[in-house]
Protein backbone atom coordinates (compact mmCIF):
# COMPACT_ATOMS: atom_id res chain seq x y z
CA UNK A 1 0.00 0.00 0.00
CA UNK A 2 1.44 3.71 -0.89
CA UNK A 3 1.61 5.94 1.67
CA UNK A 4 -1.27 7.68 0.76
CA UNK A 5 -3.92 5.20 -0.90
CA UNK A 6 -6.85 6.78 0.47
CA UNK A 7 -9.36 9.98 -0.73
CA UNK A 8 -11.11 11.28 2.15
CA UNK A 9 -12.05 14.77 3.12
CA UNK A 10 -9.20 15.58 5.62
CA UNK A 11 -6.61 13.58 7.52
CA UNK A 12 -6.96 15.82 10.39
CA UNK A 13 -10.38 14.35 11.35
CA UNK A 14 -9.02 11.47 12.03
CA UNK A 15 -8.45 12.08 16.02
CA UNK A 16 -11.95 13.19 16.23
CA UNK A 17 -13.31 9.91 14.62
CA UNK A 18 -11.39 7.39 16.40
CA UNK A 19 -12.82 9.29 19.57
CA UNK A 20 -16.33 8.62 18.15
CA UNK A 21 -14.81 5.00 17.68
CA UNK A 22 -14.18 4.10 21.06
CA UNK A 23 -17.35 5.62 21.81
CA UNK A 24 -19.24 3.58 18.95
CA UNK A 25 -16.58 0.28 20.45
CA UNK A 26 -18.82 0.29 24.15
CA UNK A 27 -21.99 0.50 22.15
CA UNK A 28 -21.22 -2.50 19.89
CA UNK A 29 -21.06 -5.78 22.03
CA UNK A 30 -21.62 -8.06 18.79
CA UNK A 31 -18.41 -6.91 16.82
CA UNK A 32 -16.79 -6.69 20.35
CA UNK A 33 -17.25 -10.15 20.99
CA UNK A 34 -16.61 -11.21 17.88
CA UNK A 35 -12.89 -9.81 18.21
CA UNK A 36 -12.71 -11.75 21.35
CA UNK A 37 -13.52 -14.78 19.70
CA UNK A 38 -11.76 -15.12 16.73
CA UNK A 39 -8.58 -12.34 16.78
CA UNK A 40 -6.48 -15.08 17.66
CA UNK A 41 -7.80 -17.46 14.80
CA UNK A 42 -7.50 -14.82 12.28
CA UNK A 43 -10.49 -17.26 10.25
CA UNK A 44 -10.34 -14.17 7.47
CA UNK A 45 -6.70 -14.29 6.99
CA UNK A 46 -5.44 -14.41 3.13
CA UNK A 47 -9.80 -12.32 2.69
CA UNK A 48 -8.89 -9.24 0.98
CA UNK A 49 -12.25 -7.99 1.14
CA UNK A 50 -14.02 -5.25 -1.19
CA UNK A 51 -16.84 -3.10 1.01
CA UNK A 52 -19.10 -0.74 -0.27
CA UNK A 53 -21.28 0.84 2.79
CA UNK A 54 -22.17 3.76 3.56
CA UNK A 55 -18.28 5.03 5.24
CA UNK A 56 -19.80 5.47 8.98
CA UNK A 57 -18.33 5.72 12.54
CA UNK A 58 -20.41 2.27 13.03
CA UNK A 59 -18.78 1.10 9.64
CA UNK A 60 -15.40 1.77 10.96
CA UNK A 61 -15.67 -0.46 13.80
CA UNK A 62 -16.84 -3.12 11.29
CA UNK A 63 -13.87 -2.69 9.10
CA UNK A 64 -11.61 -2.71 12.16
CA UNK A 65 -13.33 -5.97 13.20
CA UNK A 66 -12.82 -7.45 9.53
CA UNK A 67 -9.09 -6.79 9.43
CA UNK A 68 -9.01 -7.75 13.70
CA UNK A 69 -10.19 -11.40 12.04
CA UNK A 70 -6.91 -10.85 9.62
CA UNK A 71 -8.56 -9.37 6.37
CA UNK A 72 -7.09 -7.15 4.22
CA UNK A 73 -10.16 -4.19 3.25
CA UNK A 74 -9.91 -1.50 0.85
CA UNK A 75 -13.66 0.46 1.35
CA UNK A 76 -15.98 2.93 -0.27
CA UNK A 77 -19.30 4.28 0.66
CA UNK A 78 -22.53 3.16 -1.04
CA UNK A 79 -23.73 6.50 -1.11
CA UNK A 80 -22.77 10.09 -2.12
CA UNK A 81 -23.55 11.47 0.99
CA UNK A 82 -23.43 8.95 3.75
CA UNK A 83 -19.61 9.11 4.60
CA UNK A 84 -18.85 10.19 7.79
CA UNK A 85 -15.85 12.52 7.15
CA UNK A 86 -14.14 12.00 10.45
CA UNK A 87 -14.66 8.17 11.13
CA UNK A 88 -13.15 7.79 7.68
CA UNK A 89 -10.19 9.61 8.42
CA UNK A 90 -9.55 7.70 11.11
CA UNK A 91 -10.20 4.44 9.04
CA UNK A 92 -7.47 5.82 6.21
CA UNK A 93 -5.29 7.23 9.58
CA UNK A 94 -5.42 3.20 10.59
CA UNK A 95 -3.14 2.50 7.32
CA UNK A 96 -6.75 0.99 5.75
CA UNK A 97 -7.58 2.49 2.62
CA UNK A 98 -10.53 4.02 2.48
CA UNK A 99 -12.69 6.51 -0.49
CA UNK A 100 -15.25 7.98 0.27
CA UNK A 101 -16.16 11.81 0.91
CA UNK A 102 -19.67 13.09 1.99
CA UNK A 103 -21.28 14.99 -0.81
CA UNK A 104 -19.11 13.09 -3.45
CA UNK A 105 -20.14 13.32 -6.87
CA UNK A 106 -21.89 10.41 -9.06
CA UNK A 107 -18.62 10.09 -10.91
CA UNK A 108 -16.26 9.87 -7.77
CA UNK A 109 -18.88 7.02 -6.29
CA UNK A 110 -17.92 4.52 -9.38
CA UNK A 111 -14.23 5.79 -8.83
CA UNK A 112 -14.13 5.04 -5.64
CA UNK A 113 -15.55 1.71 -5.82
CA UNK A 114 -13.12 0.71 -8.61
CA UNK A 115 -10.44 2.18 -6.25
CA UNK A 116 -11.79 -0.13 -3.66
CA UNK A 117 -11.22 -3.16 -5.53
CA UNK A 118 -7.51 -2.24 -6.38
CA UNK A 119 -5.69 -4.57 -3.92
CA UNK A 120 -2.34 -5.48 -5.52
CA UNK A 121 -3.10 -9.05 -5.39
CA UNK A 122 -6.82 -8.69 -6.39
CA UNK A 123 -10.01 -8.80 -4.62
CA UNK A 124 -11.21 -11.89 -3.77
CA UNK A 125 -14.17 -11.18 -1.66
CA UNK A 126 -17.56 -8.30 -1.36
CA UNK A 127 -19.23 -6.98 1.35
CA UNK A 128 -21.98 -5.11 -0.11
CA UNK A 129 -24.89 -2.33 0.59
CA UNK A 130 -27.30 -2.45 -2.05
CA UNK A 131 -25.20 -4.35 -4.52
CA UNK A 132 -23.48 -1.59 -6.61
CA UNK A 133 -19.79 -3.53 -5.65
CA UNK A 134 -21.36 -6.46 -7.48
CA UNK A 135 -23.55 -4.66 -10.11
CA UNK A 136 -19.81 -3.34 -10.98
CA UNK A 137 -17.93 -6.55 -11.45
CA UNK A 138 -20.86 -8.45 -13.14
CA UNK A 139 -21.75 -5.44 -15.70
CA UNK A 140 -17.81 -5.21 -16.43
CA UNK A 141 -16.94 -8.98 -16.87
CA UNK A 142 -20.02 -8.73 -19.33
CA UNK A 143 -19.16 -6.11 -21.39
CA UNK A 144 -15.81 -8.15 -21.65
CA UNK A 145 -17.58 -11.03 -22.54
CA UNK A 146 -18.91 -9.22 -25.72
CA UNK A 147 -22.29 -7.62 -24.49
CA UNK A 148 -20.62 -4.17 -25.35
CA UNK A 149 -24.29 -3.14 -26.04
CA UNK A 150 -24.76 -2.96 -22.51
CA UNK A 151 -22.58 0.27 -21.78
CA UNK A 152 -23.67 1.80 -24.94
CA UNK A 153 -26.49 3.53 -26.31
CA UNK A 154 -28.41 6.90 -24.40
CA UNK A 155 -28.36 5.97 -20.52
CA UNK A 156 -31.44 5.62 -18.86
CA UNK A 157 -30.46 8.00 -15.69
CA UNK A 158 -27.37 10.13 -14.36
CA UNK A 159 -26.77 7.13 -12.30
CA UNK A 160 -26.30 4.64 -15.48
CA UNK A 161 -24.04 7.16 -17.34
CA UNK A 162 -21.97 7.54 -14.38
CA UNK A 163 -21.31 3.60 -13.94
CA UNK A 164 -21.50 3.21 -17.54
CA UNK A 165 -18.40 5.81 -17.81
CA UNK A 166 -16.39 3.88 -15.11
CA UNK A 167 -16.73 0.85 -16.89
CA UNK A 168 -15.54 2.09 -19.59
CA UNK A 169 -12.49 3.56 -17.87
CA UNK A 170 -11.52 0.54 -16.36
CA UNK A 171 -11.75 -1.63 -19.72
CA UNK A 172 -9.76 0.75 -21.47
CA UNK A 173 -6.87 1.28 -18.51
CA UNK A 174 -6.62 -2.35 -17.77
CA UNK A 175 -8.44 -5.11 -20.41
CA UNK A 176 -9.37 -8.11 -18.72
CA UNK A 177 -9.38 -7.05 -15.28
CA UNK A 178 -13.41 -7.49 -15.07
CA UNK A 179 -13.13 -11.06 -16.21
CA UNK A 180 -10.16 -12.11 -13.64
CA UNK A 181 -11.91 -9.88 -10.79
CA UNK A 182 -15.40 -11.99 -11.41
CA UNK A 183 -12.91 -15.09 -11.42
CA UNK A 184 -11.42 -14.17 -8.22
CA UNK A 185 -14.54 -13.09 -6.30
CA UNK A 186 -15.61 -16.14 -3.96
CA UNK A 187 -18.70 -14.66 -2.79
CA UNK A 188 -20.84 -11.59 -1.36
CA UNK A 189 -22.21 -10.41 1.94
CA UNK A 190 -25.46 -8.37 1.37
CA UNK A 191 -26.73 -5.68 3.76
CA UNK A 192 -29.99 -4.23 2.75
CA UNK A 193 -33.52 -5.37 1.28
CA UNK A 194 -32.79 -3.85 -2.56
CA UNK A 195 -29.94 -5.24 -2.33
CA UNK A 196 -30.83 -8.66 -2.18
CA UNK A 197 -33.65 -8.24 -4.55
CA UNK A 198 -31.06 -8.00 -7.39
CA UNK A 199 -29.12 -10.90 -6.07
CA UNK A 200 -32.24 -12.98 -6.04
CA UNK A 201 -33.43 -11.89 -9.42
CA UNK A 202 -29.51 -12.82 -10.27
CA UNK A 203 -29.77 -16.52 -9.49
CA UNK A 204 -33.45 -16.35 -10.85
CA UNK A 205 -31.65 -15.53 -14.61
CA UNK A 206 -28.72 -17.91 -13.75
CA UNK A 207 -26.33 -15.03 -13.48
CA UNK A 208 -25.01 -15.51 -9.82
CA UNK A 209 -21.31 -16.41 -10.33
CA UNK A 210 -20.14 -16.99 -6.48
CA UNK A 211 -22.40 -17.81 -3.31
CA UNK A 212 -24.25 -15.33 -1.58
CA UNK A 213 -25.06 -14.30 2.19
CA UNK A 214 -28.58 -12.72 2.44
CA UNK A 215 -27.84 -10.49 5.49
CA UNK A 216 -30.34 -8.49 5.25
CA UNK A 217 -33.14 -11.16 6.19
CA UNK A 218 -31.40 -12.65 9.10
CA UNK A 219 -34.25 -11.84 11.64
CA UNK A 220 -31.06 -9.82 14.51
CA UNK A 221 -31.18 -7.32 10.78
CA UNK A 222 -34.24 -6.60 9.10
CA UNK A 223 -36.13 -6.61 11.93
CA UNK A 224 -33.91 -4.66 14.00
CA UNK A 225 -32.00 -1.97 12.00
CA UNK A 226 -34.55 -1.76 8.74
CA UNK A 227 -37.37 -1.03 11.59
CA UNK A 228 -35.75 0.26 15.70
CA UNK A 229 -33.16 1.66 13.38
CA UNK A 230 -35.06 3.96 11.68
CA UNK A 231 -37.25 4.47 14.52
CA UNK A 232 -34.52 6.32 16.00
CA UNK A 233 -32.82 7.92 12.77
CA UNK A 234 -35.56 9.15 10.51
CA UNK A 235 -36.61 11.78 12.89
CA UNK A 236 -33.15 12.91 13.60
CA UNK A 237 -32.54 13.71 9.70
CA UNK A 238 -36.06 15.30 9.47
CA UNK A 239 -34.96 17.71 12.03
CA UNK A 240 -31.57 18.25 11.44
CA UNK A 241 -32.31 19.12 8.17
CA UNK A 242 -35.25 21.30 8.66
CA UNK A 243 -35.94 21.82 12.81
CA UNK A 244 -39.21 21.71 11.88
CA UNK A 245 -41.97 20.88 14.67
CA UNK A 246 -43.20 17.35 14.19
CA UNK A 247 -45.33 17.40 16.92
CA UNK A 248 -49.42 17.95 15.18
CA UNK A 249 -47.73 17.90 11.89
CA UNK A 250 -49.52 15.04 9.32
CA UNK A 251 -46.97 13.32 7.62
CA UNK A 252 -47.24 10.29 5.14
CA UNK A 253 -45.45 7.19 5.47
CA UNK A 254 -44.88 5.11 2.12
CA UNK A 255 -44.73 1.66 2.38
CA UNK A 256 -44.89 -0.80 5.95
CA UNK A 257 -42.26 -2.80 5.32
CA UNK A 258 -39.82 -3.01 7.96
CA UNK A 259 -38.38 0.43 7.29
CA UNK A 260 -41.94 1.98 6.86
CA UNK A 261 -43.12 0.36 10.38
CA UNK A 262 -39.80 2.08 11.94
CA UNK A 263 -40.76 5.34 10.61
CA UNK A 264 -44.08 5.60 11.20
CA UNK A 265 -43.37 4.45 14.85
CA UNK A 266 -40.61 7.49 14.31
CA UNK A 267 -42.85 10.07 13.99
CA UNK A 268 -46.15 8.91 16.21
CA UNK A 269 -43.10 9.15 18.61
CA UNK A 270 -42.34 12.61 17.39
CA UNK A 271 -45.99 13.71 18.01
CA UNK A 272 -46.67 13.54 14.31
CA UNK A 273 -50.27 12.40 12.77
CA UNK A 274 -49.65 9.24 10.71
CA UNK A 275 -50.88 8.22 7.49
CA UNK A 276 -49.41 5.35 5.89
CA UNK A 277 -49.68 4.26 1.92
CA UNK A 278 -49.48 0.84 1.21
CA UNK A 279 -49.96 -1.64 -1.89
CA UNK A 280 -49.42 -4.92 -0.55
CA UNK A 281 -53.26 -6.13 1.76
CA UNK A 282 -51.37 -7.71 4.96
CA UNK A 283 -48.46 -4.51 5.53
CA UNK A 284 -51.83 -2.49 4.99
CA UNK A 285 -53.64 -4.77 7.46
CA UNK A 286 -50.87 -4.14 10.02
CA UNK A 287 -50.55 -0.70 9.76
CA UNK A 288 -54.19 -0.33 10.66
CA UNK A 289 -54.24 -2.23 13.43
CA UNK A 290 -51.64 -0.87 14.90
CA UNK A 291 -53.68 2.26 14.97
CA UNK A 292 -52.45 4.40 11.59
CA UNK A 293 -54.45 5.52 9.05
CA UNK A 294 -53.85 4.03 5.64
CA UNK A 295 -55.35 5.93 2.69
CA UNK A 296 -53.76 6.49 -1.32
CA UNK A 297 -50.80 8.97 -1.60
CA UNK A 298 -53.58 10.94 -3.83
CA UNK A 299 -55.57 11.17 -0.78
CA UNK A 300 -53.34 12.60 1.58
CA UNK A 301 -51.28 14.62 -0.87
CA UNK A 302 -52.78 17.92 -0.79
CA UNK A 303 -53.24 18.26 3.05
CA UNK A 304 -50.17 16.12 4.85
CA UNK A 305 -46.88 18.10 5.69
CA UNK A 306 -44.01 15.16 5.49
CA UNK A 307 -43.61 12.94 3.16
CA UNK A 308 -40.89 9.84 3.69
CA UNK A 309 -40.96 7.25 0.84
CA UNK A 310 -39.65 3.86 2.57
CA UNK A 311 -40.79 1.10 -0.70
CA UNK A 312 -37.73 0.26 -2.45
CA UNK A 313 -39.58 0.81 -5.51
CA UNK A 314 -39.38 3.64 -7.73
CA UNK A 315 -41.79 7.03 -8.77
CA UNK A 316 -43.65 6.38 -5.76
CA UNK A 317 -43.83 9.88 -5.26
CA UNK A 318 -43.70 11.54 -8.63
CA UNK A 319 -44.04 15.42 -10.39
CA UNK A 320 -48.08 15.37 -9.99
CA UNK A 321 -47.82 14.39 -5.96
CA UNK A 322 -45.20 17.34 -5.82
CA UNK A 323 -47.31 20.00 -7.66
CA UNK A 324 -49.96 18.96 -5.19
CA UNK A 325 -48.49 19.45 -1.85
CA UNK A 326 -48.76 22.08 0.90
CA UNK A 327 -46.37 25.50 0.46
CA UNK A 328 -43.35 24.41 2.82
CA UNK A 329 -44.29 20.43 2.28
CA UNK A 330 -41.46 18.29 3.15
CA UNK A 331 -40.01 15.14 1.02
CA UNK A 332 -37.81 12.41 1.65
CA UNK A 333 -36.69 8.76 1.55
CA UNK A 334 -35.02 6.44 3.92
CA UNK A 335 -35.62 3.68 1.15
CA UNK A 336 -31.73 2.66 -0.59
CA UNK A 337 -32.04 4.39 -3.63
CA UNK A 338 -33.31 7.71 -4.70
CA UNK A 339 -35.77 6.36 -7.40
CA UNK A 340 -38.84 6.45 -4.95
CA UNK A 341 -38.95 9.98 -5.76
CA UNK A 342 -39.31 11.36 -8.87
CA UNK A 343 -36.52 14.22 -8.36
CA UNK A 344 -35.06 14.34 -11.95
CA UNK A 345 -38.61 15.31 -13.13
CA UNK A 346 -38.09 18.43 -11.07
CA UNK A 347 -35.10 19.71 -13.09
CA UNK A 348 -37.22 22.41 -14.61
CA UNK A 349 -38.51 23.80 -11.03
CA UNK A 350 -36.70 26.64 -9.37
CA UNK A 351 -34.02 25.51 -7.06
CA UNK A 352 -32.79 27.08 -3.51
CA UNK A 353 -29.66 25.44 -1.82
CA UNK A 354 -30.32 26.37 1.96
CA UNK A 355 -27.46 23.98 3.57
CA UNK A 356 -25.98 20.42 2.37
CA UNK A 357 -28.51 17.89 1.69
CA UNK A 358 -31.39 20.15 1.94
CA UNK A 359 -33.28 22.18 -1.22
CA UNK A 360 -36.28 24.14 -1.83
CA UNK A 361 -38.06 24.42 -5.12
CA UNK A 362 -40.30 26.96 -5.80
CA UNK A 363 -43.04 25.74 -8.12
CA UNK A 364 -44.69 28.08 -10.94
CA UNK A 365 -47.26 29.86 -8.91
CA UNK A 366 -44.93 30.48 -5.79
CA UNK A 367 -45.87 27.30 -3.98
CA UNK A 368 -42.69 25.79 -2.33
CA UNK A 369 -41.35 22.27 -0.96
CA UNK A 370 -38.54 21.33 1.19
CA UNK A 371 -36.73 18.20 -0.50
CA UNK A 372 -33.99 16.25 1.79
CA UNK A 373 -30.85 14.52 0.44
CA UNK A 374 -32.16 15.00 -3.17
CA UNK A 375 -34.37 11.67 -2.56
CA UNK A 376 -30.77 9.91 -1.10
CA UNK A 377 -31.75 8.48 1.89
CA UNK A 378 -32.23 11.10 4.47
CA UNK A 379 -31.26 9.27 7.66
CA UNK A 380 -27.43 8.94 6.56
CA UNK A 381 -27.94 11.84 4.19
CA UNK A 382 -29.44 14.55 6.52
CA UNK A 383 -28.15 12.93 9.92
CA UNK A 384 -25.78 9.89 10.77
CA UNK A 385 -28.12 7.15 10.41
CA UNK A 386 -28.66 4.21 12.93
CA UNK A 387 -27.17 4.24 16.47
CA UNK A 388 -24.38 1.71 17.06
CA UNK A 389 -26.44 -0.43 18.76
CA UNK A 390 -28.37 -1.69 16.58
CA UNK A 391 -25.80 -1.61 13.65
CA UNK A 392 -23.70 -3.74 16.02
CA UNK A 393 -26.19 -6.51 15.04
CA UNK A 394 -26.34 -6.11 11.41
CA UNK A 395 -22.46 -6.02 11.03
CA UNK A 396 -22.11 -9.02 13.60
CA UNK A 397 -24.10 -10.72 11.32
CA UNK A 398 -21.52 -9.56 8.47
CA UNK A 399 -18.47 -10.64 9.80
CA UNK A 400 -20.46 -14.02 10.28
CA UNK A 401 -21.68 -13.72 7.06
CA UNK A 402 -17.85 -12.70 5.21
CA UNK A 403 -16.35 -15.75 7.16
CA UNK A 404 -19.21 -18.57 6.51
CA UNK A 405 -18.17 -17.09 2.58
CA UNK A 406 -14.39 -17.32 2.95
CA UNK A 407 -14.12 -20.53 4.79
CA UNK A 408 -16.12 -22.48 2.64
CA UNK A 409 -14.33 -21.33 -0.51
CA UNK A 410 -11.07 -22.83 1.07
CA UNK A 411 -13.02 -25.88 2.12
CA UNK A 412 -12.80 -29.05 0.05
CA UNK A 413 -16.39 -29.83 0.13
CA UNK A 414 -18.11 -26.91 -0.42
CA UNK A 415 -21.69 -25.65 1.45
CA UNK A 416 -22.57 -22.85 -0.46
CA UNK A 417 -23.22 -23.08 -4.55
CA UNK A 418 -23.89 -20.07 -6.45
CA UNK A 419 -27.42 -19.48 -4.86
CA UNK A 420 -28.23 -17.30 -2.20
CA UNK A 421 -28.38 -18.55 1.33
CA UNK A 422 -29.03 -17.01 5.09
CA UNK A 423 -27.24 -17.41 8.00
CA UNK A 424 -28.63 -20.75 10.20
CA UNK A 425 -30.78 -19.60 12.66
CA UNK A 426 -29.02 -20.55 15.80
CA UNK A 427 -26.16 -17.59 14.26
CA UNK A 428 -29.05 -15.13 14.37
CA UNK A 429 -29.66 -16.49 18.17
CA UNK A 430 -26.15 -15.80 18.65
CA UNK A 431 -26.42 -12.40 17.56
CA UNK A 432 -29.54 -11.35 19.56
CA UNK A 433 -27.81 -13.48 22.50
CA UNK A 434 -24.56 -10.83 22.40
CA UNK A 435 -26.44 -7.75 22.61
CA UNK A 436 -28.23 -8.87 25.49
CA UNK A 437 -26.25 -8.26 28.61
CA UNK A 438 -25.24 -4.20 27.22
CA UNK A 439 -29.13 -3.15 28.12
CA UNK A 440 -29.56 -6.00 31.15
CA UNK A 441 -31.87 -8.31 29.45
CA UNK A 442 -32.60 -11.31 31.38
CA UNK A 443 -33.45 -14.64 30.03
CA UNK A 444 -35.31 -17.16 31.22
CA UNK A 445 -33.98 -20.57 30.48
CA UNK A 446 -36.21 -23.28 29.97
CA UNK A 447 -36.25 -26.93 31.79
CA UNK A 448 -35.19 -30.09 29.30
CA UNK A 449 -39.09 -31.21 30.33
CA UNK A 450 -40.23 -27.76 28.76
CA UNK A 451 -38.09 -28.07 25.97
CA UNK A 452 -39.63 -31.12 25.27
CA UNK A 453 -42.38 -30.16 25.71
CA UNK A 454 -42.52 -27.45 23.07
CA UNK A 455 -40.38 -29.73 20.76
CA UNK A 456 -37.28 -27.29 20.64
CA UNK A 457 -33.37 -28.09 21.50
CA UNK A 458 -32.91 -26.51 25.23
CA UNK A 459 -30.29 -24.55 23.79
CA UNK A 460 -32.37 -23.70 20.70
CA UNK A 461 -32.69 -23.09 17.71
CA UNK A 462 -35.54 -21.90 19.38
CA UNK A 463 -38.21 -21.36 16.38
CA UNK A 464 -38.36 -23.09 13.27
CA UNK A 465 -37.70 -21.75 9.93
CA UNK A 466 -41.05 -20.65 8.88
CA UNK A 467 -41.56 -18.63 12.01
CA UNK A 468 -41.50 -14.97 11.65
CA UNK A 469 -40.91 -12.97 14.68
P1 LIG B 1 -39.88 -4.20 2.69
O1 LIG B 1 -40.02 -5.01 1.47
O2 LIG B 1 -40.03 -4.84 4.04
O3 LIG B 1 -40.91 -2.98 2.68
C1 LIG B 1 -41.23 -2.21 1.57
C2 LIG B 1 -42.75 -2.03 1.57
O4 LIG B 1 -43.13 -1.09 0.58
C3 LIG B 1 -43.48 -3.34 1.26
O5 LIG B 1 -44.38 -3.65 2.30
C4 LIG B 1 -44.20 -3.03 -0.05
O6 LIG B 1 -45.47 -3.68 -0.14
C5 LIG B 1 -44.35 -1.52 0.00
N1 LIG B 1 -44.51 -0.88 -1.30
C6 LIG B 1 -43.95 -1.21 -2.50
N2 LIG B 1 -44.34 -0.37 -3.46
C7 LIG B 1 -45.17 0.53 -2.87
C8 LIG B 1 -45.90 1.66 -3.36
N3 LIG B 1 -45.84 2.03 -4.62
N4 LIG B 1 -46.64 2.36 -2.47
C9 LIG B 1 -46.71 1.99 -1.17
N5 LIG B 1 -46.05 0.92 -0.66
C10 LIG B 1 -45.29 0.20 -1.51
O7 LIG B 1 -38.45 -3.51 2.61
P2 LIG B 1 -37.68 -2.79 3.81
O8 LIG B 1 -36.76 -3.75 4.46
O9 LIG B 1 -38.65 -2.04 4.61
O10 LIG B 1 -36.74 -1.80 2.97
C11 LIG B 1 -37.25 -0.71 2.23
C12 LIG B 1 -36.11 0.07 1.59
O11 LIG B 1 -35.31 0.66 2.61
C13 LIG B 1 -35.15 -0.77 0.77
O12 LIG B 1 -34.70 -0.01 -0.32
C14 LIG B 1 -34.00 -1.02 1.73
O13 LIG B 1 -32.83 -1.36 1.05
C15 LIG B 1 -33.93 0.29 2.45
N6 LIG B 1 -33.32 0.32 3.78
C16 LIG B 1 -32.91 1.55 4.22
C17 LIG B 1 -32.36 1.69 5.47
C18 LIG B 1 -31.89 3.03 5.93
O14 LIG B 1 -31.25 3.11 6.97
N7 LIG B 1 -32.16 4.11 5.24
C19 LIG B 1 -32.21 0.55 6.39
C20 LIG B 1 -32.73 -0.68 5.86
C21 LIG B 1 -33.27 -0.78 4.61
Amino acid sequence: MSAHDYIIKDIKLADYGRKELDIAETEMPGLMALREEFGESKPLAGARIVGSLHMTVQTAVLIETLTALGADVRWASCNIYSTQDHAAAAIAASGVPVFAIKGQTLEEHWDYLDKSFLFPEGANIILDDGGDATLYVLLGARVEAGETDLIEGEPGSEEEAAIFAQIKKRLAASPGWFTKTHDDIVGVSEETTTGVHRLYELQREGRLPFPAINVNDSVTKSKFDNKYGCKESLVDGIRRATDTMMAGKTAVVLGYGDVGKGSAASLKGAGARVKVTEVDPICALQAAMDGFEVTTLEDAVSTADIFVTTTGNKDVIRLEHMREMKDMAIVGNIGHFDNEIQVAALNNIQMTNIKDQVDMYTFPGGKRMILLSQGRLLNLGNATGHPSFVMSASFTNQVLAQIELWEDSKASSKKYANEVYMLPKHLDEKVARLHLEKIGVKLTEMTKEQADYIGVPKQGPYKPEHYRY
